[in-house]
């Protein structure tokens, strides 16, 4: 009797606890690849949300993962049924995967509501994967745990480390300044990437899989375990184990998802020297489960944080020195130790974030250094205003140079990205080491999808007189991997006819970081009649899902959500089909 209750209490009862014709059916169908009937007695249906693709190497072993985390929900007395949504990968798509991020999420959504399952486990790991998913469940708000894929191994050249992206951005430039030779270029291309995982740096993929474990989302663990580490397999298999539990107390994800968590995560972004692309997808995934976050919020939580952890693009070490360090555990211990951590946040697990984290050791103070003694103070997220960017921009001082962090200089403008590679190396271009690069039109509407060309590369002509940095802003993002005095997300975009769109050669800009502010020296008159010439510039595509996104899309500050898609609407049961 008991077990009938149960069994129709679960969601998945609603297609597989009745004794219908639609109960025939719905069971039916899934017996036709060996289901035993006992498999639909009212335990806990699991969805695995798989990003598998071969066009997305850095999910390409995830089949694997998938089959480790379907045997620890056998273990655990679950139903497992493995799903595939689109998949995003950095490398490949064009015109750049963020663009396909909120379609990837509905996808997700819409698989997860419309289908008999209990709880998921989403597989995750190239950037965009890791916040698509999560934005999709947590508008359902189903038991919910993320697995990531794991970084790769790190890249060996020629005797030295070389990390993903950070080593592609440096030596594209010493080709471009004639310092290594087109074989060697090569010969890194084959060096740089060795084994199963995604990007090894801190990048935007490492920094969400440190988000997933920092929200609680994933288990301990989650964040480093390579790819290939057999370590990366087991956790997949306790997730498998865990989810059935989760289902069974009903610990959905916006018991984890709660304000605290995402505090502890900005915290635990700066302290690893994260992405600026976590601030994007972090306010997108609060804002469908229904946390306020804002700009404001990454500014306010990130100061005082120091960042501990010695990883490319910012320092010398890959995610593999980080694991061996102690991991994630390990710098949100030194957190909790500096009184900047919510410790009683919950997590997946069971525990909180502190009983997970509070013993975690520290094997390597190179790779991950003590707050008292940090790798670079003071350097989260910093969020900067003024007439440039009336709401927000970002810049993430622990990948800048220092001397650059109060600039005035006058603006080389690019009109778009397009503009820019036409004449960047044009001799005619007059530009010097104290101007500031200013892209337009590379924003959610402008690309379109906010493409990753914020550090726009440096002239060759002062590359080869030895500069190295510039100021450079833009409504574009940037890679997680890449570096810079770079100021990016400036809302309100160009394309949507913010103050980025009116600037002119020869404007004086000024960047100043520890004030906050972001101003373009230009009368509010002078202003006021360039944008009474402005116009909007056209989509490149103007039909089907481009459409759709340019006419929907939120600016940056507000997450680059569809604007139809903030909030959740929750695991309700569809009507049948029938
Ligand atoms: Fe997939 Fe970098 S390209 S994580």
């Amino acid at each position: 009797m008991a077990k009938k209750k149960e069994k129709i209490g679960r969601r998945s009862a609603h297609w597989f606890g009745r004794e219908d014709i639609y109960g025939f059916i719905y069971r039916s169908w899934v017996k036709n690849r060996g289901v035993p009937h006992d498999q639909f007695d009212g335990r806990p249906v699991i969805g695995i949300c798989n990003t598998y693709s071969e066009l997305v190497p850095c999910n390409s072993h995830f089949r694997t993962l998938a089959e480790q985390v379907k045997a620890g929900v056998l273990e655990a007395g679950g139903f497992p049924l493995e799903f595939p949504v689109m998949s995003l990968g950095e490398t490949l798509l064009r015109p750049t995967a963020m663009l396909y991020r909120n379609l990837v999420s509905m996808d997700v959504e819409e698989s997860i509501r419309a289908n008999p399952l209990d709880g998921v486990v989403l597989l995750v790991g190239c950037d965009k994967t890791t916040p698509a998913l999560l934005m999709g469940a947590a508008s359902v708000d189903l038991p919910a745990i993320a697995v990531s894929g794991g970084p790769m191994l790190s890249g060996k050249y020629r005797g030295a480390d070389i990390g993903s992206g950070t080593n592609v951005w440096s030596m594209s430039e010493d080709l471009r300044a004639g310092k290594i030779t087109l074989a060697e270029f090569h010969e890194a291309e084959s060096c740089m990437h060795r084994s199963h995982g995604h990007c090894m740096t801190m990048g935007t993929a490492s920094t969400m899989a440190s988000m997933v474990e920092a929200l609680g989302v994933g288990l301990p663990g989650n964040a480093a375990y390579p790819a290939v580490d057999a370590r990366r397999n087991v956790l997949a298999r306790m997730a498998g184990r865990r989810i059935v539990e989760l289902v069974k107390q009903d610990v959905r994800l916006s018991h984890i998802l709660t304000r605290q968590a995402f505090e502890n995560a900005i915290r635990v972004n700066a302290a690893i020297g994260g992405s600026t692309n976590a601030v994007i997808h972090l306010i997108a995934i609060a804002r469908r489960i229904g946390v306020p976050l804002t700009l404001d919020d990454w500014d306010r939580l990130g100061r005082g944080v120091h960042t501990l952890v010695n990883l490319m693009p910012s320092g010398k070490y890959l995610m593999e020195d980080f694991c061996y360090a102690g991991g994630l555990p390990a710098v949100i211990r030194e957190l909790g130790e500096a009184g900047l951590l919510h410790k009683r946040a919950p997590t997946v697990n069971g525990k909180t974030i502190w009983e997970n984290c509070k013993d975690a050791p520290n094997h390597n103070r190179d790779v991950i250094m003590p707050f008292s003694r940090p790798f670079k103070r003071n350097a989260g997220i910093a969020v900067l205003r003024g007439n440039l960017a009336p709401d927000g921009a970002i810049i993430k001082p622990s990948a800048a140079t220092p001397r650059l962090m109060k600039h005035q200089g006058r603006a080389v403008v690019f009109e778009d990205i397009e503009d820019f590679h036409r004449r960047i190396d044009d001799p005619k271009l007059k530009i010097d080491a104290s101007d500031v690069l200013v892209l337009k039109n590379c924003g959610p509407k402008g690309y379109p999808g906010m493409a990753e060309v914020g550090n726009m590369p440096l002239p060759q002509r002062l590359l080869k007189r030895g500069i190295t940095d510039m100021v450079r802003i833009s409504d574009a993002r940037m890679s997680g991997t890449a570096y810079g005095t770079v100021v990016l997300h400036v809302a309100p975009e160009a394309a949507a006819g913010g103050p980025l769109a009116l600037v002119r050669d020869g404007d004086l800009i000024e960047l100043d970081v520890p004030r906050r502010r972001l101003h373009l020296h230009v009368s509010d008159e002078e202003l006021a009649r360039r944008r009474a010439q402005w116009k909007p510039p056209k989509p490149p595509l103007a039909r089907g899902y481009w459409k759709l996104y340019v006419e929907h899309v939120n600016q940056a500050h507000e997450g680059a959500d569809f604007d139809f898609l903030v909030g959740k609407s929750g695991a309700f049961v569809p009507r049948d089909n029938h």
